[in-house]
């Protein structure tokens, strides 16, 4: 690219992910000169603000990316898949936050702490991974360097932001709804998600698995490139409005104590230990809202196998599961490939 400045597209900016993805650009000084903000018709005239000025929503079109450099896409899959080319085709390089691109061969799905290497692949697509997945393989990326990984079992505590604005507002109006003793009404969930717990994200696959679940799975072989770890997962909605949480079980190669994995999480890029239990300290959704790193804690050896560890992992999901991790692709891109 080799410039200084750089013209940036937001595809989906009225969105969850598109206003993270704005405020991240400007807190992180990306070197952006036009910043072009792309949305439905639903939005047209709307302004948004970035760095002090507000810009105009544009009605996405194929004809929207002249002279743009990076395109952000965050508008969902088929949006993806009926303008990512258009903007590859106008010379665009697309960071596609949604699972459209993700398992295709010649996209490659990155996380900087994890395989960032894997840039200088793309052919004008570069896949951001599920938010699940991305803090997932963040706080295992630095045990499958020290011990291998055998086997995952993971359970997820999702927030309702993943979901989108939409999702936010149904909690919150489910949750007004029930204290002024009302009927709830849904729309963006299958089921009531206000004092609930929702074992269903995405749609249903064939064997019972969620479509959630299988990207966790199969978008965490190929980031480790590793097709032999046996992984299985189980994606749950909870009424909680930002950040996920995670339980996961790991089997290690090499044993691991839990002062070793302490130790080299401590080290890990990207990763915030916080794992005292004797003072109740431990990753919570409340308090990594807004941070950039991925929280652990929990750390303990699981003894029902032989190299178990068991970890708490909560990240913001709007910021290192989606808009983070797209501008940390994008200013790897500005600064290794020119
Ligand atoms: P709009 O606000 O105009 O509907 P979220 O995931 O928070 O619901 O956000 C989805 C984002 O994707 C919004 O910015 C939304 O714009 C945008 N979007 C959805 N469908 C389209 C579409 N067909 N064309 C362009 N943008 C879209």
């Amino acid at each position: 690219m080799g410039k200084e400045t750089y013209n940036v597209a937001v595809v989906g900016a009225t969105g969850a992910v598109g206003e993270e993805l704005r405020k991240i650009l400007a807190e992180r000084q990306f070197p952006v000169d036009t910043l072009r903000l792309l949305a439905s018709e639903r939005s047209a005239g709307q302004r948004l603000d970035f760095r002090g000025r507000q810009i105009p929503v544009e009605v996405l079109d194929e004809d929207s990316f002249g002279d743009i450099d990076i395109a952000l896409f965050s508008a969902g899959g088929s949006v993806s898949a009926r303008y990512a080319q258009a903007a590859v085709d106008a010379g665009a390089v697309v960071i596609d936050n949604t699972s459209h691109f993700r398992m295709d061969e010649d996209v490659p799905l990155v996380v900087p702490e994890v395989n960032a290497d894997r840039i200088a692949e793309h052919r004008g697509i570069i896949a951001n991974p599920n938010c699940s997945t991305i803090q997932m393989v963040v706080a295992l990326k630095p045990l499958y360097d020290a011990a291998g990984i055998s086997r995952i079992v993971v359970s997820t505590y999702q927030s309702v932001s993943g979901a989108g604005r939409r999702a936010m507002e149904e909690l919150g109006r489910q949750t007004a709804a029930l204290f002024n003793d009302r009927d709830v009404e849904c729309e963006q969930f299958p089921h009531q998600i206000a004092f609930n717990c929702i074992p269903h994200i995405d749609k249903f696959l064939p064997d019972g698995y969620t479509k959630e679940e299988w990207k966790m799975i199969q978008e965490t072989r190929k980031i480790l490139d590793d097709p032999e770890i046996r992984i299985t997962a189980t994606a749950v909605r909870v009424p909680v409005f930002c950040s996920h949480s995670e339980s996961i079980n790991v089997e290690t190669r090499n044993k691991l104590t839990a002062a070793d994995v302490r130790a080299i999480l401590r080290e890990a890029p990207g990763v915030l230990l916080q794992d005292d239990f004797q003072k109740s300290e431990y990753p919570l959704a409340t308090e990594a809202t807004g941070m950039d790193a991925t929280c652990v804690g929990r750390i303990r050896e699981d003894d029902s196998v032989e190299n178990g560890i068991h970890l708490w992992v909560v990240a913001d999901n709007l910021r290192k599961g989606a808009a983070l991790n797209a501008v940390q692709i994008a200013e790897i891109l500005i600064r290794d490939y020119h």
